[in-house]
């Protein structure tokens, strides 16, 4: 019998086809893998933001719109209001009137709500 000359190509053809195929997989995983390892920090700042104290959260991301000394700029002056804290909080979390809504989130936004009405 012939031995037909196009089994032994088409056997290396598959094999790094297969091959190809395995390492991009692996090539993935790896991406991942560091895809998650770069989440972490960012979770842990998100954690880290609740242990601020409530002046520098508000420096960090309010006051840019309502100034450094709660004066006021593009937002509304904070100083002296008498909102309470629940409606310092639902701000915070809905926005609106040109806020964006979930600047800061959970534990620090309801520090920063309480800091708010002693100020
Ligand atoms: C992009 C600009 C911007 C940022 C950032 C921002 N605000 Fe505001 N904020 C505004 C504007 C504009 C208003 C006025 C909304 C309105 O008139 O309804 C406002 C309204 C408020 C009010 C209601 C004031 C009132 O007298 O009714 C509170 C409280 C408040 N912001 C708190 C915060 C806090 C706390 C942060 C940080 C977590 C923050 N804001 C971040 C723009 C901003």
């Amino acid at each position: 019998m012939k031995r037909n000359p196009i089994i032994p190509f088409a056997t290396i053809a598959v094999l790094g086809i297969v091959l190809m195929i395995v390492l991009g997989a692996f090539g993935m995983n790896e991406v991942q893998k560091k895809q998650a390892e770069n989440d972490e920090p960012k979770k842990e700042q998100k954690s880290n933001m609740a242990s601020q104290p409530p002046e520098k959260i508000y420096s960090n991301n309010c006051a840019s719109c309502h100034g450094n000394n709660l004066q006021g700029a593009m937002g509304p002056k904070l100083k002296g209001n008498d909102l309470s804290k629940d409606a310092i909080q639902t701000q915070i979390k809905e926005g609106g009137g040109g806020m964006p809504p979930g600047v800061i989130k959970g534990e620090a936004a309801q520090k920063v709500a309480e800091w708010l009405t002693k100020q």
